[in-house]
């Protein structure tokens, strides 16, 4: 093995081995990042919001959807056990859901190909999405999931851009201003056919080795995009906000405070103490 090849651990664990429901939804929820720009002392996935990790509230959402599903948790290296632990706190005896926990990549588009390839057989329809998007509402994932089992194709959802948008030079002069209209901001968890989805990885990552490193794509949509996939768009949610510097997780705790995402409760453990567990008693 070569000091560039990625490592990886090839075995997946699995919180429940005993599958009682054919899942065709698989959703790969990524969270194996440093979280370098919020800077904290642990990963990203496993910083607090509200009094329990952001990972808790993506698992929560997901296994709370109405489908049976497998769910793969992709986590940093030597995090499997806690992220086993939170699925076992957080989803119920005799849930739809499924969860494995793979360890990630270096790269996000590394960490989601591992979580492609610890799907199970049966899974058709593949939803990726940002554990660093911890509220983002159920019905945005059901949006994306209807709109591809429509299509048969890639599905994203995106918000309007606020903000005037100016093209500047490499000194920092406003060149334009670029026109707003045709701009969405996208989000996760975005949608796609299992086959499409990992067509589009396996053809990216011969492009990578053939040709150095090279520019990583940010977002699974810019992989099938590459791919030559055609990717729809679907309204997103603020709530789905993502988790980048501390300031955003300051935002998204006063968004807890005030609005109906606040129905988070996990169900005993560590996290019991949390205001909204009180609140949900
Ligand atoms: N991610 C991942 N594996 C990586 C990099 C990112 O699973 N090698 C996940 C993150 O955990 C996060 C999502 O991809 O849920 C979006 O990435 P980002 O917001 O950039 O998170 P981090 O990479 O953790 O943050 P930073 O770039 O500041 O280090
Ligand atoms: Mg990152």
């Amino acid at each position: 093995m070569s000091a560039d090849t990625p490592v990886r651990a090839d075995t997946s664990v699995t919180a429940r081995t005993s599958l009682h429901h054919v899942a065709e939804l698989g959703v790969i929820l990524v969270a194996a990042g440093r979280g370098e720009r919020l800077g904290a002392s642990l990963p990203k996935a496993f910083v607090e919001l509200g009094g329990a990790p952001l990972l808790a509230h993506g698992i929560h959402t997901v296994t709370s959807l109405p489908h049976p599903g497998q769910l793969v948790l992709v986590v940093p290296e030597g995090h499997a056990g806690e992220a086993l632990a939170l699925a076992d706190e957080l989803v119920p005896e005799g849930s739809q859901w499924q969860v494995s926990v793979v360890p990630g990549g270096r790269e996000r588009h590394e960490s989601v190909r591992f979580g492609i390839e610890a799907l199970h057989d049966t899974i058709k329809t593949v939803l990726v999405h940002d554990a660093a998007r911890p509220l983002t509402p159920a019905a945005v994932f059901e949006r994306v999931l209807d709109r591809v089992h429509q299509t048969g194709e890639a599905v994203v959802p995106g918000v309007p851009v606020a903000d005037t948008l100016k093209q500047v030079d490499d000194r920092g002069t406003v060149i334009s201003t670029v026109d707003r209209a045709s701009l969405v901001a996208v989000q996760t968890p975005q949608g796609f056919t299992r086959e499409e989805l990992a067509a589009a990885h396996d053809s990216a990552q011969a492009r990578a080795v053939t040709s150095g490193a090279g520019d990583a794509p940010t977002d699974d949509a810019e992989v099938v995009q590459r791919f030559g996939g055609t990717v729809h768009v679907v309204p997103g949610d603020p709530l789905a906000h993502k988790v980048t510097t501390p300031a955003d997780l300051v935002m998204l705790e006063g968004t807890l405070l005030h609005s109906e995402a606040n129905s988070f409760a996990p169900r005993s453990g560590r996290h019991s103490a949390t205001p909204q567990s009180r609140a949900a008693k």
